[in-house]
Formats: structure tokens, C-alpha cells, sequence
């Protein structure tokens, strides 16, 4: 297939650009480099600018001839969403609609959309299942339910077939050491933790040491980037035959931040500095998926998302950047 990547130059897009191409798909990379970087599209071609920007869109898929789009281009900080809500509405919400204004004006109705377990809210039951009431607390989470809801109902307006992926949390980098994670600034544990770990930054936080789980560290589901790049190509052979799908993609089983922590000392052979704060704000105390139905729909199972091997992967690709 030929391939519209939104956000090819982000974190996620990038991984799955390779992955596409290494399937035989055609990519074309559409990002407007807001959060993206430019040495992270090194498969296909790049379009430079905005999702929302429905006669660019237009033109592009029509250019290109393209088959079906991969959608991440968002804002993706809960933190930042909470203070800024409507920067999430506008960039995640109004510019998908230009997205899918662009992809009716010239006829193209299939897409991946990558939306995330904060659509979930506090959990009521674990695992989480696809079942799972979706009640975000925040707005980040509600932005990208009110796009799966959009799609629900473009779906049988216009003809519409997409996979919604419910992401967990993405972690890891290409084995390859091709890309990694690097978001400014950077929030997310596994990151923060190798760059204390390096000493490239002071200690890090470990947030609340109160919940009720084990070690009293929140608990979450971490899912190697790799693994989640290629669940999108086999959502795509889902859309080429006719389905939509609505899918959660971890792994089933979740880690506390000191455990996160103790896998970071133990495959680097250094102790992490680190210090115990009080809880973030809207941080859940467990998130964990369900993983069966993307086992079943998809015959995806996660290849490379034992802790060391998210962790070794991330490491490598820290210690590669100066
Ligand atoms: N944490 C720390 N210290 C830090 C950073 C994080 O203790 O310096 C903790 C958090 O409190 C949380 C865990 O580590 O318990 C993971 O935090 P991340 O920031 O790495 O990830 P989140 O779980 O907050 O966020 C991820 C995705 C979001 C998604 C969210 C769903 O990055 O896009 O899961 O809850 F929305």
C-alpha cells in the first residue's frame, strides 16, 4: 500500500515509517516539524506541514495516490493538556477533522489512529479491556475519545474503515539504534531515568510512594515502540480487508517505577540516583491492559517488550546521542 504517515517525525510515527517499509509499503511522511525531527524520517518521502490543512492533505494523497493513512500527528503531554486544554482540542481534535475533510475530498477512507489507555480514565476493573467504560481525566485522554467517537460514526456515513489502537506505554527504541525517544522536554519515566543514570540530569523523581500496590509506585504497562510499529501494519491488512478494529496494545503486565528503576541499574550495571516526591497530578495508580483481543484480531503478540530488552534498546540509543 502507499502509506500517509501523519507525524512520521515523531516518536511513534518514525518506528512505524521503518516498519512499513521494511513490510514493502510505500510511505510518505506528513509533519510539520512542531515536536518531530527531521533525522527521524529516513524512510519515504517527506511533506512538510499541517495535518489540518485540508487542501494540503488533499493534494498530497492525491500526489501520491495513497492507499491509507497512519494517523499520530498530535500533542500527546497529559501535564501540558490539563494547564492548556485548548491547545489538545485544536491540535488533536479540529486538525483531524481537516485530516479526514482532506481524505473524503479525494476519496480515501482508510486509517490507523493512535489513540492511547488515557481514553480509559481511572480504571474500575483490571485489566483493562476494550469493554472498559472510557471516562478520561484529562484532556489529552478526552480529545483523542472524542476522535475514535468521530470515526465510529464516520465509519458507516462515508464509508469509512479504521483501527483505532488504544497505546499503553511506549517505550523502547529501534534496535537498529536508528531512532529513539526524544521528546523536549522530556516527562516520561524510562528516558528520565537512563539520562539520571548518565548523569546528564540530577535524580530522578519517583512520583508518590503511596499507592496501593506493592512497592507503593504506580504501576504501568510498557510497551517496546517496535512491537507497537508493527501492530499497525497488521492493522492495516485489517482495513485492506474491510475491518475496523478497536484494539488495546500492551502487553498485559505492568511494572512500578522502582522496579522500572531496578531494571535500569541492573542492565546498565549503575546505581540511579534517585528521590521520592509526592504523586503527579491525574497519575492513576495501575493501568495495565488486557491484551487478548489484539492477539486474536491481529495474531500480534509483543516480540521485544521484556523490560531489559525496552530498557536495553533505549539505553543503547541514549548512550549513542552526545
Ligand atoms: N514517573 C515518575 N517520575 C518521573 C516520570 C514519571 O515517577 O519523572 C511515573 C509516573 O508517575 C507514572 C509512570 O512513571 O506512574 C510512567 O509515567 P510516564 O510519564 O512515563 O507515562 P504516563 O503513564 O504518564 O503516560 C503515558 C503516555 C501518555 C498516555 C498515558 C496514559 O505517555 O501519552 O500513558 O496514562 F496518555
Amino acid at each position: 500500500m502507499k502509506v500517509l504517515v501523519t507525524g512520521g517525525a515523531g516518536y511513534i510515527g518514525s518506528h512505524t515509517a521503518k516498519e512499513l517499509v521494511r513490510d514493502g509499503h510505500e510511505v510518505v511522511v506528513l509533519d510539520n516539524f512542531s515536536t518531530g525531527h527531521r533525522w527521524a524520517v529516513q524512510w519515504g518521502e517527506l511533506v512538510e506541514g499541517d495535518v489540518g490543512d485540508v487542501a494540503l492533505v488533499a493534494r498530497t494523497l492525491r500526489r501520491y495516490g495513497i492507499d491509507a493513512v497512519v494517523h499520530f500527528a498530535a500533542s500527546a503531554y497529559v501535564g501540558e493538556s490539563m494547564v492548556d486544554p485548548r491547545k489538545y482540542f485544536r491540535n488533536n481534535v479540529v486538525n483531524t477533522i481537516g485530516l479526514l475533510d482532506g481524505m473524503l475530498a479525494v476519496g480515501v477512507t482508510r486509517i490507523v489512529f493512535s489513540s492511547t489507555c488515557a481514553t480509559y480514565g481511572i480504571p474500575e476493573q483490571l485489566p483493562l479491556t476494550e469493554e472498559h467504560p472510557q471516562k478520561p481525566v484529562n484532556p489529552y485522554g478526552e480529545s483523542k475519545l472524542f476522535i475514535e467517537k468521530m470515526l465510529g460514526w464516520y465509519a458507516p456515513a462515508y464509508g469509512f474503515t479504521y483501527a483505532a489502537l488504544r497505546y499503553f506505554n511506549a517505550a523502547g527504541a529501534d534496535p537498529d539504534r536508528q531512532l529513539g525517544e526524544a521528546h523536549f522536554p522530556e516527562t516520561h519515566l524510562i528516558p528520565l531515568v537512563i539520562e539520571a543514570a548518565l548523569g546528564r540530569r540530577g535524580p530522578v523523581d519517583i512520583f508518590g510512594t503511596d499507592y496501593p500496590t506493592p512497592d507503593g509506585t504506580a504501576i504501568r504497562d510498557y510497551i517496546h515502540v517496535t512491537d507497537l510499529a508493527r501492530a499497525h501494519v497488521l492493522a492495516l491488512r485489517q482495513l485492506e480487508a474491510g475491518n475496523s478494529v478497536l484494539l488495546n496494545l500492551g502487553t498485559g503486565r505492568g511494572y512500578s517505577v522502582r522496579e522500572v528503576i531496578a531494571a535500569v541499574e541492573t542492565v546498565i550495571g549503575r546505581t540511579v540516583p534517585a528521590r521520592e516526591t509526592p504523586r503527579r497530578a491525574g497519575d492513576p495508580a495501575v493501568l495495565v491492559a488486557a491484551a487478548g483481543r489484539a492477539a486474536k484480531v491481529l495474531g500480534w503478540t509483543p516480540k521485544c517488550s521484556e523490560l531489559v530488552e525496552i530498557v536495553r534498546t533505549a539505553f543503547d540509543w541514549h548512550a549513542s546521542q552526545s
